[in-house]
């Protein structure tokens, strides 16, 4: 009897079950076996490849003794894929060429808003005004497309070529967003035959993390390690494992977004379409929405374009479909894409280029990073030309060498970041990078503080030039001290020209030392300028410029700042802003935090937003004496070291939780939680049903998609200048 035919979770069997008790006990044994070996493959997939058994081993053995004795019983049944043939199943991935039932067409790209107008006014005018559109992200994965026979997913298959894909069907299985069989429903009866196609990707989260695994698990076997370049790379790699149980292990995850061959459902639109996929226990995107007319769908593509890092995963477009099937039937398709559907493509976000170098920087607490310094490229509207690379051991996760072709991202204003490298364009010159031993600033060893610490650090905090000048240009942020006129250039010419030891001797700095920078002074111009005893820096004189006068005058304001200001600007680890400003509260003065620290740390630790971590940090600081001296300096140029009654701003926003998000343009992301704390108000970093306000600039992120969600209240800056100056105004009654 031909019985050879058995492939998993398919049955084809023609007979239906009125002719059943017709067949002879040999059919009838047939059909029991092809029973009984589908459900023990489906149990042995659960057991081996998912490891997520569904029925305890007795009753498997049951099923697995039932199928043998059948076969002992009729011979003919034993085929060579029949599960008791094959050692754990026998589940490889045999990419065995396969027809797809309908072509997989792909888009016509647009790459600007007039083209993307263009298109649709030109459709528009074929077939009217104002159609009806469905607005989709354009999902950065791979494409498959999966065939369902009697609601039971019998295949899947890649895209190939769009007409002859490779089955993966094993590997598909292990996908949880994939059912093995579709859940019927009375809206929407399980169709005869239903190709579905859509996009596996990676989520971007997942993705830092599987290529850390990839390469500490090649480290582990004394292999090369050869991470993915890019989620997109991750998931169509994945896809293509032989062993499905590798595959199970990789969080892949699968959105619909289109069907192929349907017998049994003709739905008339797209979005029903998606509505009965859902429905059956398919994924479909949330982010589909069903819009009128070309406008709208711009406004759409404008929209996305603002909020492209909002999604889990990576999308790079937003593809545009008209809504109803029997137009999309009219207009039909070329011999590559749809005529009812376009792709409008962003700019992109991620850019391939060289890692020339991987250098290390040094923080103002000693903390040494390592960069990467790459072949200048544009991604995203900007060039880059270096990107962190957090610490060691994110070079050894991300897998990178220099010399490498890298894939970098650029999402929204994040600083530009390493995804991985394209292994299969290296030559064999690539370079690993070694941590330096020495400090590139001061020469000093480099050492992480605790054995436990990914950092490493300098451990010349004193004098190594780069600590200094981070110091100082933290000094002046708005965070602390607010100079406005000391930045990189000035912090550093100030020590190259040994006008400053440390910070210590800022304040006492004066008009005629300033007349020695090049940055604080101009030119002398004038005939009587040019007469006047000033400073001559390279044979040229100069004279002290605006930036000199406002660094004096901005001197002078900062020695009155709040003390917990001051206690920010002295760069003592882990106290910033949160820290100092109750301590500041409690202890009213400098001295009195000091001797606190060095006699009864402990007490530090009880105050509100300090703890344990922030007391020690504290102690060890004051125990060193040239920090003592720092503070001595400064008492002695009249820095005001205790606190005085701040200037009170009226508590506008008393009982009120904010969130600020994105980059505005008067406010630090610190400033901005000072100034709602300064009124009376609690400014949290997430959003909730507790939030009153969101205050969003640009580049705002998820939080003003959260505030959306739940009709927060979200003020641009000027609105929230408005609140802070009136508080909440009286709803109208
Ligand atoms: S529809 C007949 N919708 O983009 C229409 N494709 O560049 C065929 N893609 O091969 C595709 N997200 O793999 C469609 N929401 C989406 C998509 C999407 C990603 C992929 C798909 C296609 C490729 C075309």
């Amino acid at each position: 009897m031909e019985n050879s035919d058995l492939t998993l979770f398919a049955v084809d069997d023609p007979q239906d079950s009125a002719e059943q008790s017709e067949l002879s006990p040999a059919q009838q044994a047939q059909r029991r076996w092809k029973e009984l070996a589908e459900e023990v493959q489906e149990h042995q997939f659960r057991y081996y490849v998912k490891d997520a058994p569904s029925i305890s081993d007795a009753e498997f053995d049951g099923l697995f003794r039932e199928l043998e004795e059948l076969e002992e019983k009729y011979p003919e049944l034993q085929a060579a894929d029949s599960p008791t043939q094959l050692v754990g199943g026998g589940f490889t991935t045999t990419f065995d060429s396969v027809d797809h039932l309908e072509r997989m067409l792909s888009l016509e790209d647009v790459f600007s808003a007039e083209e993307l107008r263009a298109w649709l006014e030109r459709l528009e005018e074929n077939i009217g005004q104002d159609q009806e559109y469905l607005t989709e992200l354009k999902i950065d994965g791979a494409a498959i497309a999966l065939v369902y026979e009697n609601g039971k997913l019998v295949r899947a298959a890649t895209r190939g070529d769009g007409r002859v894909g490779e089955e993966i069907t094993y590997n598909a299985r292990t996908i949880g967003d994939i059912p093995a069989e579709l859940t019927p429903n009375e809206k929407y009866p399980i169709p005869d035959l239903l190709e579905v196609r859509g996009e596996v990707y990676y989520a971007v989260d997942d993705f830092a993390e599987l290529n850390a695994k990839i390469i500490a698990d090649a480290e582990a076997a004394g292999r090369k390690p050869k991470p993915f370049a890019n989620p997109r790379n991750a998931a169509a790699g994945s896809l293509r494992l032989k062993d499905p149980k590798q595959v199970a292990d990789r969080p892949l995850r699968m959105i619909c977004h289109g069907l192929g061959r349907i017998e049994g459902f003709a739905p008339e639109t797209q979005w029903e379409a998606y509505q009965a996929m859902a429905s059956w226990g398919l994924h479909v995107s949330q982010h589909t929405e069903k819009v009128v007319g070309v406008e709208a769908v711009l406004e759409r593509m404008r929209y996305w374009g603002k909020h492209r890092t909002d999604t889990e995963y990576e999308m790079d477009g937003l593809v545009v479909k008209l809504n109803n099937i029997a137009e999309q039937h009219d207009l039909g398709a070329t011999a590559r894409v749809p005529r009812w559907a376009v792709a409008y493509k962003y700019p992109p976000e991620e850019a391939i280029t060289t890692l020339l170098d991987i250098r290390v920087s040094v923080g103002r607490t000693g903390r040494v990073t390592p960069y990467a310094d790459l072949t200048p490229v544009t991604v995203a509207g900007s060039t880059v030309s270096k990107a962190t690379l957090h610490n060691q051991f994110e070079v050894k996760r991300k897998g990178v060498l220099i010399g490498d072709q890298v894939v970098i991202r650029k999402a929204g204003e994040i600083i530009p970041e390493i995804l991985g490298p394209l292994v299969e364009q290296r030559d064999g010159s690539e370079k690993e990078f070694e941590f330096p031993a020495t400090c590139p600033s001061c020469g000093a060893p480099l050492a992480p503080e605790k054995e436990s610490d990914q950092d490493w650090r300098c451990s010349n905090a004193r004098s190594c030039p780069d600590q200094l000048a981070e110091r100082l240009i933290y000094l002046a942020s708005r965070a602390a001290l607010d100079i406005e006129v000391l930045g990189e250039k000035a912090s550093r010419e100030l020590y190259e020209r040994e006008l400053l030891t440390n910070e210590g001797d800022l304040f006492n700095l004066t008009k005629e030392d300033l007349q020695h920078t090049m940055f604080f002074t101009r030119a002398a111009k004038t005939k009587a300028e040019k007469e006047e005893p000033d400073a001559v820096i390279n044979g040229n004189k100069r004279m002290l410029g605006k930036s000199g006068e406002k660094l004096l005058a901005n001197l002078e304001t900062a020695k009155t700042r709040p003390l917990w200001r001051i206690l920010v600007a002295l760069s003592i680890r882990h106290v910033g802003p949160e820290a100092a400003r109750p301590l500041a509260t409690v202890f009213g003065s400098l001295d009195k935090i000091q001797e606190t620290a060095l006699t009864h740390p402990e007490k530090l630790a009880e105050v509100e937003g300090v703890g344990s971590t922030i007391a020690e940090s504290l102690h060890d600081w004051f125990r060193e004496e040239w920090h003592q001296e720092i503070i001595e300096k400064w008492r002695a140029a009249g820095v005001q070291l205790e606190q005085v009654e701040e200037e009170q701003v009226p508590h506008t926003l008393e009982g009120l939780t904010i969130v600020a998000t994105g980059a505005l343009e008067n406010f630090t992301r610190d400033s901005v939680k000072e100034a709602i704390i300064a009124r009376g108000g609690r400014a949290v970093g997430s959003v909730s049903s507790k939030t009153d306000y969101v205050v969003a600039g640009a580049n705002p992120g998820s939080k003003l998609t959260k505030a959306e969600e739940l009709e927060i209240p979200v003020l641009d800056e000027q609105a929230f200048q408005e609140l802070m100056e009136h508080g909440p105004q009286e709803k109208d009654s």
